[in-house]
Parts: C-alpha cells; sequence; structure tokens
C-alpha cells in the first residue's frame, strides 16, 4: 500500500510524526512524506523534524507564504504533479491547514482515496479559514479519524456516512507522551531566567485576533494587567509579529517588553513542551495547545468565542474567555490564585496509541477491499 502522507505547517508535524513511525515498521506500507512548505522558516519547521525524528521530506513543494487563493492554488498545481508520477493508493491529511484541504482536493479529484486524521472538528464558526479546511476536507475524505466523540456528532450530522468515522484518539497527544520525559531536561527556564509554575505562557496567532486591531489592543492591554501579577513569556508567531508592526501597535508592545513580559521566538518542540508543563497558567488562541494542556494539567485560558475541541472544556481544563480585556485578566487572576486544579483523567484514547490504531485500520481495510 502506497501512502502519501501531507505535511505543510508547523501544527501538522507532531501530529504527522507518530503515524509515519508506524508506518515505517509496517511491511506492507510505502510510505512517502511530502512537505508543502507552507511553513518554512527554521524555527518554524526543520527544528521539528529535527526534534520529533521525522525523516526528510521525499517531496518538499516549497509553495511558502501567499494570500489564501495563491497558496492555495499553488499547492493543488504542485501536488497535482507528484499524485500523477507517485500514483498512491491512499493521500492522508491532517489537521486543518491550506495544505490539507488543497491536497485532498487534488487526491479526489484524480481518484485517489483521502484519510483526514483529526476531521470532524468543528467551531461553527466560518470566519475561521481553517473551519472552511475542515468541512471541506470532511466532506470529500474516505477515512474519517476522529479525537473526541463529539466529532462524530458532527460529521454524522453533515450526511456523512457512519462507516468513514473511526474514534482512534489524538496522534498529537502520542507525541506529547512520548517526549515528555525527554522535555524534561530543557533548559528553556533557566535560559529565560523563570522559576516553574511562577509564569503564564502565552500564544497568539490567529487571524480573528492579530489581524484585528481591537482584538489586538484589548488582547496587548490585558497582558499589560496580568503583567502586574505575574510574568508573562510569549514565543511571537511571525504574523503576529508582522501585525504589531502593521496595525501601528509598537508602542504598546515596547511598553510591555520594558514591564514584565518577555517576547521569545518560536520555540521548537521540546522547549515549547517544558514551558506548557511548567507554566502556571497558559493563554492561547491555538487549537492544540488547548489540547496539550488538558493532558499535562496545567490551566488554559482560551482566547477565542469557541473552540472546536469542547472534551477540552468538558473533561480537561480549559476555559473559553474571548478577547475582551476584563474577562481575559479575571480568568488569569482565577487560575493564578487557585492552588489546586482538580486533575482528571485524559480524555478517552488520548493515551498514546493513535498512530497505531490508525495504521490498522489502513492495513485492514486496504487488505479487505483492495483499497
Ligand atoms: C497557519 C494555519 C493555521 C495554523 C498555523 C500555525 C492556515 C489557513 N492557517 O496559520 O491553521 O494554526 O499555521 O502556525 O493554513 N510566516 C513566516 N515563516 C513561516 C511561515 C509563515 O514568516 O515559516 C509568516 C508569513 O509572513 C505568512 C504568515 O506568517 O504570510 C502567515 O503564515 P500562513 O501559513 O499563511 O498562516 P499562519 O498564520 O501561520
Amino acid at each position: 500500500m502506497k501512502i502519501l502522507n501531507v505535511v505543510g505547517a508547523r501544527p501538522n508535524f507532531m501530529k504527522m510524526a507518530p503515524i509515519i513511525e508506524k508506518m515505517k515498521k509496517h511491511p506492507g506500507i510505502n510510505s512517502i512524506l511530502v512537505h508543502t512548505g507552507q511553513h518554512y522558516d527554521e524555527n518554524m519547521s526543520k527544528q521539528f523534524f529535527d526534534e520529533l525524528n521525522l525523516p526528510k521530506p521525499d517531496i518538499y513543494l516549497g509553495v511558502g507564504s501567499a494570500s489564501h487563493a495563491q497558496q492555495t492554488a499553488r499547492i493543488m498545481v504542485e501536488f497535482e504533479k507528484i499524485l500523477l508520477k507517485e500514483k498512491p493508493d491512499l493521500t492522508l491529511v491532517v489537521g486543518d491547514v491550506n495544505s490539507t484541504i488543497a491536497c485532498a482536493l487534488v487526491s479526489v479529484k484524480l481518484e485517489v482515496p483521502v484519510a483526514h486524521v483529526e476531521a470532524g472538528l468543528r467551531s461553527f464558526d466560518r470566519g475561521m479559514p481553517e473551519e472552511i479546511n475542515r468541512i471541506l476536507t470532511d466532506a470529500i475524505s474516505d477515512y474519517l479519524f476522529i479525537t473526541e466523540e463529539s466529532a462524530r456528532v458532527n460529521l454524522i450530522k453533515e450526511g456523512v456516512s457512519a462507516q468513514k468515522i473511526f474514534f482512534v484518539g489524538n496522534v498529537m497527544i502520542d507525541t506529547l507522551l512520548k517526549h515528555k520525559k525527554q522535555a524534561n531536561d530543557s533548559q528553556i527556564l533557566k535560559r529565560l531566567n523563570v522559576e516553574a509554575n511562577d509564569f503564564a505562557l502565552l500564544t497568539l496567532h490567529r487571524p480573528s485576533n492579530v489581524d484585528n486591531r481591537k482584538a489586538l489592543e484589548n488582547i496587548l492591554e490585558a497582558m499589560f494587567e496580568i503583567q502586574k501579577h505575574i510574568k508573562i513569556i510569549c514565543p511571537l508567531h511571525p504574523r503576529t509579529k508582522k501585525r504589531i508592526d502593521e496595525l501601528a501597535l509598537l508602542d504598546r508592545f515596547e511598553l510591555l517588553k520594558r514591564g514584565n513580559c518577555c517576547f521569545i521566538e518560536p520555540q521548537g518542540y521540546l522547549d515549547f513542551l517544558k514551558l506548557m508543563s511548567e507554566a502556571r497558567v497558559v493563554l492561547t488562541d491555538s487549537g492544540g495547545i488547548q489540547e496539550e494542556t488538558t493532558v499535562l494539567g496545567v490551566p488554559c485560558i482560551t482566547l477565542r468565542e469557541n473552540t472546536e475541541r469542547p472534551v477540552t472544556v468538558s473533561e480537561g481544563t480549559n476555559v473559553i474567555v474571548g478577547t475582551s480585556k476584563a474577562k481575559i485578566t479575571a480568568a488569569v487572576l482565577a487560575a493564578v490564585n487557585k492552588n489546586n486544579l482538580s486533575m482528571k483523567k485524559a480524555p478517552e484514547k488520548w493515551d498514546g496509541r493513535a498512530a497505531q490504531r490508525i495504521v490498522e485500520i489502513l492495513n485492514k481495510n486496504f487488505l479487505q477491499i483492495g483499497k
């Protein structure tokens, strides 16, 4: 069985690593790794390949940054050439980035079946580019591998046949559990001169937060309040860095820098995992971080109006607060002042074996139906 596995942007790498590892060990699978090049900076891409032991991509499309239409179109044009040459039995895509929908769409048009890992998640906010990518990818996929039961409900409502849906758990958590011990040795706290449990960690990159002046201003103002109580460590995503400048918010940013906020470059996987594990509280608009903090048992304040990952709220440590300055500040201070967080178990099947389940299902179905 020949499988083209697609990655493009940072959150794809930790999802793909355990899948490739299991496929490489399977005698019946010839796995090929395609990197679209949506993310290309050393610290947004290569460093993750090194730390996660991902093999060098077999094929690199080098599409880079552009508008949504241009980026998606470039990926499609380049990926079609690869599909025609390689003629795989399956394309496997992960997550919800532009590379996910672009490669899924090219595949189905060439009658190559598609497996979507992390299917069925819905924020019900069509203003999010990822929501559009998720809905479209799921509609054309043949295998829908889900991380939580809410995804099954969403997919069934959208008319997806129940036979295509497989609850396998969370591949991103496979990676976290595998690297937790190694991350513990990271020297990042020493380098930043902070003590465990004595800082808040903040990440910010969603267009709805950083492309919108009012939202970004609110968040920077909330940071100004929070840093009076606890040090904030903030790895700056390239999009956010650019917008702070373009939206003329550099003066606030400089003020925070002179205060108790430490802005750093995007971190590698192990250092970031260490930061998350040791933070008193995490503030984020990322999807994956909501899941990772749930498994780590670290309080997570989500700076969005919704989440496509409801299990992180019902069973995990996540609280959805939006972007009002007052709500963010209150939620963070409540988390900082709370001493013992009631630790719960990780959500069902977030146990380090999701990739194994995926590979077994693909192999069994391939042998049964020859597809
Ligand atoms: C993308 C994904 C988002 C994911 C995020 C993780 C889509 C629609 N969005 O958003 O779901 O959560 O990745 O980071 O696919 N840039 C660099 N170096 C890089 C990559 C990007 O400088 O290696 C800059 C470029 O100026 C680019 C901007 O960041 O225009 C945004 O990159 P892009 O891939 O378009 O979207 P992200 O915001 O990273």
